[in-house]
């Protein structure tokens, strides 16, 4: 940790606290110039720090910058690396390129904004600043390829149940990957693998997860109005919930991974599941059929019935769309 970071850890601890300078410069090891210093910096990257004399400094209550100080202060798993960058294009590539550095498991890169995220199919993910929570972990999970789609799914279950317990909202899963809640996509989910072609195993995977928190400036684009939502859509959303949502997800989605090849996330994958009992569009490639959603079998393929026949969803190359 730098000089700057290590000071925003120790305002984030005593958020809307003052601490004198003298006992940061203590605490940190270094002069009170440098503290002065590297408050000045962190201010310039839009923390809301007041100062007030001897009685020091004091990062305010209702700053809402992401940091990765106020994520690893809330995080109850050690083993994550949170790495937070004010923009950045994606950071799923931001991640690839760590894993093709060595970096290890873990490593965590979140931005507050990314001018070319990615979304599944080949498509764009809407990530404007500071409305959102956009990150991506690098994973390198000891699992055949065939295993890959759980961490996708034990994901989604992590997601929907930290956004229960973060922001107390209902969140549903949209097999395979998108998150909702009062039937608008609140969250995606992009995993990216690079294979071991020697072995038939995984080399890493990328998680890469977007949430839409609050409302963007002057709404979402046109395209996305009908189904892009937020969490708080009036907006409102309580100082640090971006920082302790992250970290709750980190935290089960941690649970759940280091148990994967036991699925203990498949119960609430199915209990969460909207689809269920619905009539849908099956959309593959440029064939569109209708069939009636039966459930999730354990490798997580959605079964639908189809003219009476049953058949396996794979996620893959389809997209579902439900019938209203
Ligand atoms: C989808 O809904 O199609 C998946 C969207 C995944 C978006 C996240 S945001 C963080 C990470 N970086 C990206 O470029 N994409 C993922």
């Amino acid at each position: 940790m730098n000089t700057k970071e290590a000071l925003l850890f120790v305002l984030e601890e005593q958020r809307g606290m003052y601490v004198s300078g003298e006992e940061l410069a203590k605490r940190l090891g270094v002069s009170r110039t440098a503290v002065w210093k590297a408050v000045n910096s962190l201010r310039e990257d839009g923390f809301d720090i007041m100062s007030a004399g001897s009685r020091g400094y004091r990062l305010s209550a209702e700053s809402d910058l992401l940091s990765s100080a106020a994520v690893q202060q809330a995080l109850k798993t050690r083993v994550f690396d949170v790495r937070v960058v004010p923009e950045t294009g994606s950071t799923n590539v931001d991640v690839k390129a760590l894993a093709e550095r060595g970096a290890p498991e873990f490593t965590v890169v979140a931005s507050e904004l990314q001018t070319k995220g990615k979304g599944r199919l080949g498509r764009s993910f809407y990530s404007p600043q500071r409305t959102g929570i956009y990150f991506s972990v690098l994973l390198r999970p000891k699992l055949p390829v065939t295993d890959a789609l759980f961490i996708t799914t034990s994901a989604a279950v992590a997601t929907a149940s930290a956004i229960e317990e973060v922001c107390g909202r209902q969140a549903g899963i949209k097999w395979v990957n998108d998150i909702y809640w009062q039937d608008r996509k609140v969250c995606g989910i992009l995993t990216e693998a690079s294979l071991d072609l020697e072995n038939g195993s995984l080399d890493y995977a990328v998680l890469g997860i977007g949430i839409n928190v609050s409302p963007p400036e002057g709404g979402f684009p046109e395209e996305l109005k009908t189904i892009a939502g937020c969490l708080y859509p009036e907006g409102g959303c309580p100082a640090g919930t971006r920082s302790r949502l992250l970290a709750s997800l980190l935290d089960k989605f941690y649970e759940l991974y280091i148990h994967l090849p036991e699925k203990r996330f498949l119960d609430e994958y199915r209990r969460r599941s909207i689809l269920k009992g619905l009539n849908v569009n099956v959309i593959q490639g440029d064939r569109t059929y209708p069939a009636s959603v039966v459930g999730i079998d354990d490798q997580c393929h959605l079964l639908v019935s189809r003219d009476g026949q049953l058949i396996a969803l794979d996620s893959g190359e389809v997209s579902v769309r439900p019938i209203k």
